[in-house]
């Protein structure tokens, strides 16, 4: 008993300097500073509570605010790394559509803007000039997983905003929803982030909306032969063919639309989805292997797609004395 013990502390003590072995050999050969989890624990001890209250608040007004900020987040991170410049707004006086928020891609679809400046306002009387916007947007879209999905995990911070934003940069980083599979797999290599990553935060399309601009193109002249041909018939009474003055907009995952799970695999299985980006899946083995598993086992799906996010929230990011710290999270200071 005594022998085992100290075997197990032994063996304990062993796994710890391994894992510092491999961290500090990580962390060595980046440039900056990684980021770290309860960075703001003694600058500012409350951040990380204040932003969930605010998101909270936010999702019982309009839980649509949920997946907006979960899109948000991978809309600032795969543009520019998350440094939040998909926030800013044009210069006063200079060209409205030359910052990211005006592509077609992020415009008018976006959404929770409102809710990371609140946050924004409440840290910066709590905490003047100390949390970045690109650390609001990453947490905001954490709480909102766990909110809306029970997906509770660590994110770590440290990012520094940036302070440019180009429409141009866009859609040659942001994949559309006509996409195919090697063209996803290709753009998410890009990010450093794998085929299975890929497949674990297209999951992210087990909540919120589509306005049918996004994929009426698998609706008329017909239905897509890749569209289950039932759900492709009701998409078409919420999305006239004639589009009219309005852009509707149609769940995104008509069983579970609020809850972020893994029903969006079983979607995919019965091409009940509404992009080509989703359905593509199906088409490659490897891909089409990680949608099963990932439907069989929402557990196995839901701690991967949290490991998953916190990669994607390493993307690029500003730290140290790079970029700055915001005073509005829509203007550069
Ligand atoms: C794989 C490539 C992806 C494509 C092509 C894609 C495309 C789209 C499109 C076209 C919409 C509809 C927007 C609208 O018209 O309102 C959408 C919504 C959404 N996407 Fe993606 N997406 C992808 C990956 C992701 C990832 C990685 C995430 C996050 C981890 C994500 C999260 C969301 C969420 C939560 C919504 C709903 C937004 C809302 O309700 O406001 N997507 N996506
Ligand atoms: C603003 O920029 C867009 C895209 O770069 C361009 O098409 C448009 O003509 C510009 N508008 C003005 C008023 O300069
Ligand atoms: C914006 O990005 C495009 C495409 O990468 C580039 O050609 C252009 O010079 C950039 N504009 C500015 C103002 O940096
Ligand atoms: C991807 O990894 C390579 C090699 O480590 C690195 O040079 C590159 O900057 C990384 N790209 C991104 C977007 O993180
Ligand atoms: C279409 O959806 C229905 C309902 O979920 C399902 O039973 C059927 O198998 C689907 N068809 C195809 C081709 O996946
Ligand atoms: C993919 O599936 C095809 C046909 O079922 C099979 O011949 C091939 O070996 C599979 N490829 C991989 C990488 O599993
Ligand atoms: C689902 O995945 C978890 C690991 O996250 C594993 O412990 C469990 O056995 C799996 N369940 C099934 C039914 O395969």
């Amino acid at each position: 008993m005594k022998r085992s013990s100290t075997r197990v502390a032994q063996l304990a003590a062993l796994t710890i300097l391994l894992s510092w072995i491999a961290v500090s050999s990580v962390a060595s050969s980046e440039s900056e500073a990684p980021l770290q989890v309860g960075y703001y624990s003694r600058t500012c001890p409350r951040a990380e509570d204040l932003v969930r209250n605010v998101v909270r608040a936010a999702i019982r007004r309009d839980p649509g605010n949920g997946p907006g900020l979960v899109r948000l987040f991978f809309h600032d991170c795969f543009v520019r790394g998350c440094d939040a410049s998909v926030l800013l707004d044009a210069a006063p006086g200079s060209n409205a559509s030359t910052v990211e928020k005006a592509s077609q891609a992020n415009n008018p679809s976006l959404r929770g803007f409102s809710v990371i400046n609140r946050a924004k306002r409440v840290l910066e009387r709590r905490c003047r000039r100390t949390v970045s916007c690109a650390d609001i947007v990453a947490f905001a879209a954490r709480d909102a997983c766990g909110i809306l999905g029970g997906i509770d995990f660590a994110m770590p911070a440290g990012r520094r905003d940036g302070r440019v934003s180009n429409a141009s940069e866009v859609l040659n980083n942001l994949p559309g929803p006509f996409t195919n599979v090697q063209l996803l797999v290709a753009s998410f290599a890009a990010k450093n982030l794998t085929a299975d990553d890929m497949v674990i935060l297209s999951g992210a399309h087990s909540f919120g909306r589509s306005h049918c601009s996004a994929f009426s193109f698998r609706l008329y002249p017909q239905i897509a032969e890749d569209m289950n041909a039932t759900y492709g018939r009701y998409l078409r009474t919420r999305c006239p063919a004639a589009t009219g003055r309005r852009d509707r907009v149609v769940d995104l995952d008509q069983r579970t639309e609020l809850l972020l799970d893994n029903q969006y695999y079983k979607n995919v299985q019965t091409r009940e989805v509404l992009f080509t980006s989703d359905v593509t899946l199906l088409s490659q083995n490897d891909t089409a292997a990680l949608v099963d598993l990932y439907a069989r086992n929402r557990t196995l799906w839901a701690s991967r797609f949290a490991s998953a996010m916190v990669k994607m929230g390493h993307l690029d990011v500003l730290t140290g004395t790079q970029g700055e710290i915001r005073k509005f999270c829509n203007r550069v200071n």
